[in-house]
């Protein structure tokens, strides 16, 4: 079957996603899948299921089993929010601004994709991450089994599971936190309501964690430590004031998008 057939039957579906299903589905090279090879009956049985699990909004990453993130190579499922752009972009912000740091600390970790890929950055920094779900917790060191990287994941309510020894150690604090308001998951797309909605919501007002986070760092993050929390570009204005102590900005995406809080632990 060639590909061109392919995308005219399932016109539903973007032409790139079909591309990125039927590599999925048969281990092809795109160039092999753009030249026509023979695909198996078994293989093409399986894109069509691929191509029924998209069509009812399964996020295209969870079905490919994995994404790039940084330098590792991050695997996914329902159990954990599948990482964006936005956060990659949190990544160079940090790893620029951070020197040298040697005990760096990754709050709401996920799939543990933020730690993951500092570690991988900074292979001498011993790097913790947090996650208050189970589920996340282990895909997150199923992850640091998989990218050979030794990351401690544990469980719990952000900074409660960190050893006390970390208190006031922390070079750099990274987390990207759920930040939606229970009232916004009605305006989600469709996609992403198929993520899990602890990884989305915090509470009634979206910026419940975000505080906590800002409330709590200074005992955690050492003189001139550096933190990067990742916001709603709707609640950055109002939530860089949580992260006064620490003299945090707004940081803009690539898009223009308010959609990071940035600062440094002040030097005594
Ligand atoms: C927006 S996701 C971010 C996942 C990942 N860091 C990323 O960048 O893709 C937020 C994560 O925070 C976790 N979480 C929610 N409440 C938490 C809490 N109170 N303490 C620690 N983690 C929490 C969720 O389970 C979810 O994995």
């Amino acid at each position: 079957m060639r590909l061109h057939e392919l995308v005219l039957r399932h016109g539903d579906l973007p032409r790139h996603e079909v591309e990125r299903l039927l590599t999925a589905a048969t281990g092809r090279s795109r160039s092999d899948l753009l030249v026509g090879v023979d695909t198996t009956d078994t293989e093409m049985s399986t894109f069509e299921a691929f191509v029924q699990r998209r069509l009812a909004h399964e996020p295209l990453q969870y079905i490919e089993g994995s994404v790039p993130f940084g330098l590792v190579e991050i695997d996914v499922d329902a159990r954990v929010l599948v990482p964006r752009p936005e956060t990659e972009y949190l990544l160079e912000l940090v790893s620029e601004r951070a020197k040298d740091p040697k005990m760096i600390v990754d709050l709401c970790t996920g799939s543990g994709n933020l730690a993951l890929a500092l570690k991988a950055v900074f292979p001498d920094a011993d790097v913790y991450a947090t996650d208050l779900s189970p589920d996340a917790v282990a895909v997150a060191r199923g992850n640091a089994l998989k990218n050979d990287l030794s990351v401690s994941v544990l469980e719990g309510n952000l900074f409660d599971p960190l050893p006390e020894s970390l208190r006031g150690k922390v070079d750099l604090l990274v987390a990207n936190p759920p930040y939606l308001a229970e009232s916004e998951l009605a305006d989600l797309p469709a996609d992403v309501l198929n993520e899990p909605k602890m990884a989305l919501v915090s509470g009634p007002g979206g910026d419940e964690l975000v505080r906590e986070i800002a409330e709590r760092l200074g005992t955690w993050v050492r003189p001139g430590g550096i933190v990067g929390v990742e916001v709603s570009e709707f609640h950055a204005a109002a939530v860089v004031e949580f992260f006064s102590g620490i003299d945090g900005k707004v940081v803009k995406d690539l898009s223009g998008r308010e959609r990071f809080v940035l600062g440094m632990s002040p030097v005594e």
